[in-house]
């Protein structure tokens, strides 16, 4: 939150701030009433409404859309969405009972299915359904970590070989160690502003110009498919139907890599390639910064790490240093409109946002 504050180029008073959506999933793996509250005096402004919003992973992408909306009508023009998760200090089995109640309760969590054993049944039906995909995953994985070597608030800053990826121990086959995302602490905040506000805090202002999301059947076999998201399919059209730009105009992408196979899905679902290419383009290196169209040139999940409710935020947050040309090491060059796609789970939910230098 300080450093939010300490980013707005010409200063901010904190009381000048009208209302707080706090994103977590939980505390440690437990509940905590009114949490949203203590973030507000944590803040320095006790007084302002703030609320709590939790959709799973997707908690931080829909704590956006709800300041974007509470901006969008008018009801507020400067608000503060705040994204953490502590997950590290919390035994296994605890663990794995917090991350499951995300997902189906009857069919998967009780029948010993995690969220790795999930996405390890889609990365089975995608390789029967278009062919093998063993050497994708592992690009997915090797550019995720290259590009979290560059990024110092990346949960793992060493690259890893394309052999290390493939011959890492299995988690869920065929997902071994490195198509998975870690278990992350981490926290991420945002100021949204309606445009003539933030251009009086700053001349670089990143404008949120498209919101879309969706949902779907939480049990995978109640789903039309296993190799598609309908979810995340469903927020990128809402989010491109009064986009000022189309799919083909983004300089890069922020997807939901939570398992390698996430990513490849990802990029199908939301329209930037066809149905079974998504495993063709990665292996072509368009994906990588440099490439022809870079996504998560932060490191993504797989290698900054997914602290649950600061993972929405923090893509965001990768979006404002991009645009404004302050991303380092790893800055996409020329970066001026950029695409965030954040999913609940195994797909239940999913939130996408799209971003420009110029207002819509
Ligand atoms: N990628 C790369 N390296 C990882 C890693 C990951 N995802 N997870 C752990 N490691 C490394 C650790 O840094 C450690 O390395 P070191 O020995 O050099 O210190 C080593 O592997 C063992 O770490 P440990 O924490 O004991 O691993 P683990 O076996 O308990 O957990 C996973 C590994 C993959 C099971 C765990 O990261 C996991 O559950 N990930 C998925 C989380 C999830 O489902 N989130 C919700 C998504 S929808």
């Amino acid at each position: 939150m300080d450093r939010a504050v300490e980013s707005v180029d010409r200063g901010i008073d904190r009381e000048r701030v009208q209302e707080l959506y706090l994103s977590t999933l939980g505390f440690s793996g437990w509940q905590l009433g009114n949490a949203s509250a203590i973030a507000a005096e944590e803040f320095g402004h006790p007084g302002m409404p703030a609320v709590r919003v939790e959709n799973a992973c997707a908690s931080g992408g829909f704590a956006l859309r709800m300041a974007v909306d509470a901006v969008a009508s008018g009801r507020r023009d400067l608000v503060l969405v705040v994204g953490l998760e502590k997950m590290t200090d919390v035994s296994q089995a605890r663990r794995r009972y917090w991350l499951g109640v995300s997902g189906d309760t009857e069919w998967e969590r009780l029948a010993g299915l995690t969220f790795a054993g999930v996405y390890g049944l889609m990365a089975a039906r995608y390789a029967a359904e278009y062919g093998p995909v063993r050497d994708a995953l592992s690009e997915v994985a090797v550019k995720n970590h290259a590009n979290g070597a560059l990024n110092p608030n990346a949960h793992f800053q060493k690259p890893i070989s394309r052999d290390q990826a493939s011959a890492a121990p299995a988690v869920a086959a065929p997902l071994g160690l490195y198509d998975c995302c870690p278990v992350s602490d981490g926290a991420a905040a945002l100021l949204v502003a309606a445009p003539e506000t933030a251009r009086q805090y700053t001349d670089t202002p990143v404008y949120v110009v498209g919101s879309g999301a969706g949902s779907d059947a939480l049990a995978i076999q109640s789903r039309a498919s296993l190799t598609r998201l309908d979810a995340s399919r469903r927020a990128a059209e809402e989010a491109f139907r009064r986009a000022p730009f189309e799919r083909k105009d983004l300089d890069f992408l922020e997807v939901h890599d939570c398992f390698t196979i996430a990513e490849l899905l990802a990029l199908e679902d939301l329209g930037v390639a066809r149905r079974g290419s998504a495993a063709r383009l990665t292996l072509s290196g368009a994906t990588r910064i440099g490439g022809r169209m870079p996504v998560n040139p932060d490191g993504g999940l797989k290698a900054k790490g997914h602290p649950i409710g600061a993972t929405g935020v923090s893509q965001a947050y990768e979006v404002f240093l991009q645009l404004r040309g302050g991303a380092g090491s790893r800055q996409v060059r020329g970066a001026e409109r950029a695409l965030t796609h954040n999913v609940g789970g195994s797909g239940a939910s999913a939130a996408v946002h799209l971003f420009s230098t110029e207002g819509a």
